[in-house]
């Protein structure tokens, strides 16, 4: 990893925030080589889930929209969705029920003498319950139990607590700490009726837009709304460099179909999204597939088939595998959530039954800033032959460089036909034009920022009309017709 951080910098892709002043946890800037490369995984994705969507069953493209909401949403938004409410606080789920609990609003009824079985409840709970459940349950009498907080129980203790909303000991899990969403305020006054948050995921502003989209669009289920954007989340612990970091790109699509498809459409969204990454380049064997176990499933994909995360091996995951992407069973929740909460109905209507029903939802989501991460650290291949001992092997239409020109020597004629060739491609392709240093650390240098092609003119250039074009993985040098330079190009890339 440290080289791979440290070419980032030296080659302009990745900045530490406000260098100058030291940085600040959690947050970076994309120079230019990052932000190319950032664009074009993000172009990538795109068109293969907006403009060109994988085809049916049935050999006719899928229908996905796309989107672009807004970073600040109502507040309302965040309380439907479960995220202002759960996202402080430590929270505990009971795994039979699913319920989840502030922590630090239950209550424990703990045995005197420490044996046996404790109970936890809501701290508004009445004696009169609290007691009668704690019969019923086999745990004596009320009197010989000791109340305290739950938040202060050891987690050893909770395979013998009785949840509030469960008859059996050990369903709770051990609190987690959300304390993700990054507060702002909205306009002048400065009081807590105007607190609105940074969007700690972009499906939310795809979910709020559901109606607006089956309206205006005339979408019938199944259809998909795609959106890619910024997201924030004050992580505790950034780490690993831009993977875990506090403000990062999401590509997200979400999926709306019928619950009894929804299966079928989650094996296949995990399908389309492992050739994309491998489309990506990253190597077959370092992308691995995991199911989640029932246990850390987030809230809203607790009663479908749960989620499937796409992992792969970063150097910093030894043994194992870290997420890139997750495909989640959304189920209903969102939608539902949305309609209690605005009021507004967030139903599809059958169009040969009349059914109404709120769609269920299956989300590929994953991180543009993370797929960065993975595309660099996927690359880097180390090769003694080469000048710098090493090149990135970026896939050519993600390369932040599609090609350099370079003109040999400093020659009136050699530059004149360099400068044209440059002018006429760069129409096409993100191409440069460099005639600094000598060739050999003008190669070095395009190997070390992935730069698949490397055009040099040189003196028969001007006799004969070719250049030689090098390739960057192999280094095999041919020469190519100036008038051939596109047609090359768009072959090859
Ligand atoms: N809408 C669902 C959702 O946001 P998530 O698993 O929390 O699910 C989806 O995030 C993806 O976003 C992850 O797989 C990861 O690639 C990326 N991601 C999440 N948190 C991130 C962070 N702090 N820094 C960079 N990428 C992150």
């Amino acid at each position: 990893m440290n080289t791979i951080v440290s070419l980032c910098k030296r080659r302009g892709f990745i900045f530490q925030s406000s260098d100058i002043y030291g940085g600040m946890n959690g947050f970076w800037d994309y120079g230019p080589r990052g932000v190319a490369l950032k664009n074009n995984i993000r172009d990538v994705w795109w068109h293969s889930v907006v403009e060109c969507p994988p085809l049916d069953k049935n050999g006719n493209p899928l229908r996905i929209f796309g989107l672009d909401s807004s970073i600040i949403q109502n507040p309302l938004v965040w309380e439907a969705s479960g995220h202002a409410g759960n996202f402080s606080d430590p929270m505990v789920d009971c795994r039979i029920t699913k319920m989840r609990y502030r922590a630090d609003q239950l209550i424990a009824y703990v045995p005197e003498n420490r044996e046996g079985k404790s109970f936890a409840f809501f701290e508004d709970e009445d004696e009169k319950t609290i007691s009668s459940k704690i019969k019923k349950c086999g745990g004596g009498k009320i009197e010989d139990f000791c109340r305290v907080s739950f938040i202060d129980l050891e987690v050893s203790s909770y395979k013998n607590v009785v949840a509030p909303d469960t008859t059996e000991v050990g369903t709770l899990t051990e609190p987690k700490a959300f304390n993700l969403m990054f507060e702002t305020r909205v306009g002048a006054v400065v009081d807590d009726s105007n607190i609105a948050y940074l969007r700690p995921e972009t499906a939310q502003g795809i979910f709020v837009n559901f109606k607006n989209m089956q309206d205006s669009m005339r979408a019938k289920i199944p259809f998909g709304v795609a959106q890619i954007g910024k997201a924030f989340r004050n992580e505790v612990t950034p780490r690993n460099f831009i993977f875990r970091s506090r403000e990062f790109e999401q590509m997200e699509l979400e999926w709306f179909c019928h619950e009894s498809e929804a299966a079928y459409w989650q094996e296949f969204w995990l399908d389309q999204r492992l050739n994309w990454w491998k489309s990506l380049g990253l190597s077959a064997d370092k992308i691995n597939i995991r199911k989640h176990g029932r246990d850390e499933l987030a809230h809203y994909a607790k009663d479908g088939n749960g989620t499937v995360d796409l992992e792969y091996k970063f150097p910093f995951s030894g043994e194992g595998f870290s997420e890139l992407e997750g495909i989640a069973h959304r189920c209903d929740y969102d939608l539902s959530q949305h309609q209690k909460v605005s009021g507004v109905k967030q139903e599809h209507v059958d169009q040969s039954t009349n059914a109404k029903f709120i769609p269920h939802v299956i989300e590929p989501s994953s991180g543009l800033t993370r797929a960065v991460l993975a595309v660099l650290c996927n690359s880097y291949v180390r090769d003694d032959a080469h000048p710098s001992g090493f090149f990135l092997n970026f896939a050519p239409k993600i390369a932040p460089v599609k090609a350099a020109i370079l003109p040999l020597q400093a020659n009136d004629e050699i530059e004149l036909i360099a400068k044209k060739i440059f002018l006429e491609l760069r129409k096409k392709y993100a191409v440069a034009y460099e005639d600094k240093q000598s060739v050999g650390k003008r190669y070095a240098k395009n190997d070390e920022i992935g730069t698949p092609y490397c055009i040099t003119v040189d003196f028969d250039s001007i006799n004969g009309g070719d250049v030689t074009v090098r390739d960057r993985n192999s280094m095999q040098q041919e020469r190519v017709n100036v008038s051939l330079l596109d047609a090359y190009l768009r072959d090859a890339l």
